[in-house]
């Protein structure tokens, strides 16, 4: 029962076109598209503040330098989205308005604590490593926009990936303590890393028809699959132990079988009840506000311009 307009609109997407800003779409295409582009913008940017947290306290200048330099990336990634999300017709003011007053979701995992330098490590290892594995077969989304930022996105968060990874070898081959605040990082940051990828297949609301439209390449299920048969051999070969009894090689089906996370946590984290989410929101917020006479200089400075072009 699809639309003439709806039908032909699929039949493009089956053939792999790339769907434009000004061209018809369906309705829900739409929503969806602004629904995701937005949180994602929302996670680069509320994404900040975890690490933001240790940039004063970086063991060394070369990695100060380093993390302010991921840092800034995910504010780049952040403005990007926003500008992909506005050529679908929303405002990027309605978009912060939505997150600011907690309509719109930003990433679970931004919602925990760094407690340790390492953490550092771990966050840019299986966060960064987590994002690279859902936004890699991303670039071939249907929607071009969101398509095309997704390339140097990637390349970004790969060099992330490689920071992270870095601080955690860095901290394994040192002293015992610093073996522990490594083990400890992984042990915290892996469950919040697996929920990343979203409710298990049966409980999306959205992948079947964000599938069928190619706004997401793959199920959630699929990619956490594929991010632990990625991860172990990382943790072994950092000499860690991943937190999880239940976890073991299956030949049969090619890959690890491996304890969910636990749901109930999720969806409480997502409702507004994780560890940090007072806190994260409350510092978007903030920053907000603290910029209100910034935007009304440059608006009264724009108006004067516009009287002056007029005069
Ligand atoms: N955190 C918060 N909310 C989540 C979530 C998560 N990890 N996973 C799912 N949800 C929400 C969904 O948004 C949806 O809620 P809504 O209807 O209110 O929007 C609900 O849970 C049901 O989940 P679905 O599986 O039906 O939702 P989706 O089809 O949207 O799939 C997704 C979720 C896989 C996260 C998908 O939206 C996606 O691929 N998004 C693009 C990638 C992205 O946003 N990445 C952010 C990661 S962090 C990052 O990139 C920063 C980097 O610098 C580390």
């Amino acid at each position: 029962d699809m639309t003439p307009d709806e039908t032909a609109f699929q039949d493009r997407i089956d053939r792999n076109e790339k769907i434009e800003p000004k061209e018809w779409m369906p309705d829900g295409y739409r929503k969806t598209l602004i629904r995701q582009i937005g949180q994602h913008a929302h996670s680069e940017i509320v994404g900040q503040l975890p690490e933001g947290n240790w940039i004063t306290r970086a063991p060394t200048l070369e990695r100060k330098a380093i993390l302010l330099a991921k840092v800034q990336d995910e504010a780049g990634h952040g403005l990007y989205l926003y500008c992909a999300a506005e050529t679908l017709g929303v405002s990027r003011d309605e978009l912060l308005e939505a997150l600011h007053s907690g309509k719109m979701k930003y990433s679970s995992i931004f919602n925990y604590p760094t407690l340790t330098w390492a953490d550092m490590g771990a966050v840019g290892w299986l966060v960064d490593g987590a994002a690279i594995m859902n936004q890699v077969p991303l670039q071939r989304t249907s929607y071009g926009p969101y398509a095309r930022a997704m390339v140097r996105i990637c390349k970004e968060e790969s060099f992330h990936q490689r920071q992270g990874y870095d601080i955690m070898m860095r901290m394994c081959a040192g002293t015992p303590e610093q073996k522990a605040m490594a083990q400890d990082a992984l042990n915290r940051f892996w469950y919040p890393a697996l929920m990343m990828f979203g409710p298990s297949d049966k409980d999306s609301v959205h992948s079947a028809q964000s599938m069928a439209w190619k706004i997401k390449m793959n199920t959630n299920d699929e990619l956490r699959q594929k991010f632990v048969d990625q991860t172990v051999p990382q943790a072994e070969y950092l000499g860690l132990t991943v937190p999880d009894p239940d976890l073991a090689w299956n030949e049969d089906k090619g890959g690890h079988d491996f304890s969910e996370p636990d749901w109930s946590e999720f969806f409480a984290v997502i409702a507004g009840n994780g560890p940090c989410n007072a806190e994260r929101l409350g510092a978007r917020v903030k920053a907000w506000e603290d910029g209100a006479w910034f935007r009304d200089g440059l608006m009264a400075h724009a108006a004067k311009a516009g009287e002056r072009a007029r005069a």
